[in-house]
């Protein structure tokens, strides 16, 4: 498996959000992503982006474009440095939101993409890894 391109994004705001968003359907279109797989790693970017900043304390989003053979893939991985999860399985249960969300983002976030993996460490920080191949 080949990176082909990589980039760095800072997370802090909502703003950054909406560039993430765009950053990451340019990443899809070049890759040669469907209209409809697009928005499918698009909307997850956008709820995992989202807790980066609300949760997290902000921090980065790297976007990968991956090949493997004829394949092509988006690998993204979100890292914060804020005050971690203690219980994951819960946090990724339909419904269960420390916020005033509805629960939905990680869980669904899960189901838009192939690859999903998420650290925590509590007091040092969340990574949250989702990919996405053609
Ligand atoms: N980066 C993070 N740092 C710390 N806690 C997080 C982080 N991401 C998620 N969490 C925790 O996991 C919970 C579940 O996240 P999820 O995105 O599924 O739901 P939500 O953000 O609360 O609501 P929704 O996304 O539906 O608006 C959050 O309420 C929060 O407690
Ligand atoms: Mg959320």
């Amino acid at each position: 498996m080949q990176i082909e391109t990589a980039e760095d994004m800072p997370l802090h705001s909502s703003d950054d959000v909406v560039r993430v968003r765009q950053a990451v359907r340019a990443h899809a279109v070049a890759a040669g992503f469907s209209l409809v797989d697009q928005t499918k790693i698009v909307t997850a970017a956008s709820e995992v982006g989202r807790n980066t900043v609300d949760y997290g304390g902000g921090g980065t989003l790297r976007i990968e474009v991956l090949r493997d053979g004829q394949r092509k893939g988006v690998r993204l991985t979100f890292t914060d440095q804020g005050p971690g999860i203690t219980d994951l399985a819960l946090a990724m249960k339909d419904g269960y939101s420390t916020g005033n969300g509805l629960g939905l983002g990680l869980s669904g976030a899960k189901r838009l993409c192939n690859e999903f993996d998420i650290k925590s460490t509590p007091g040092q920080g969340t990574t949250v890894t989702l990919g996405r191949w053609k």
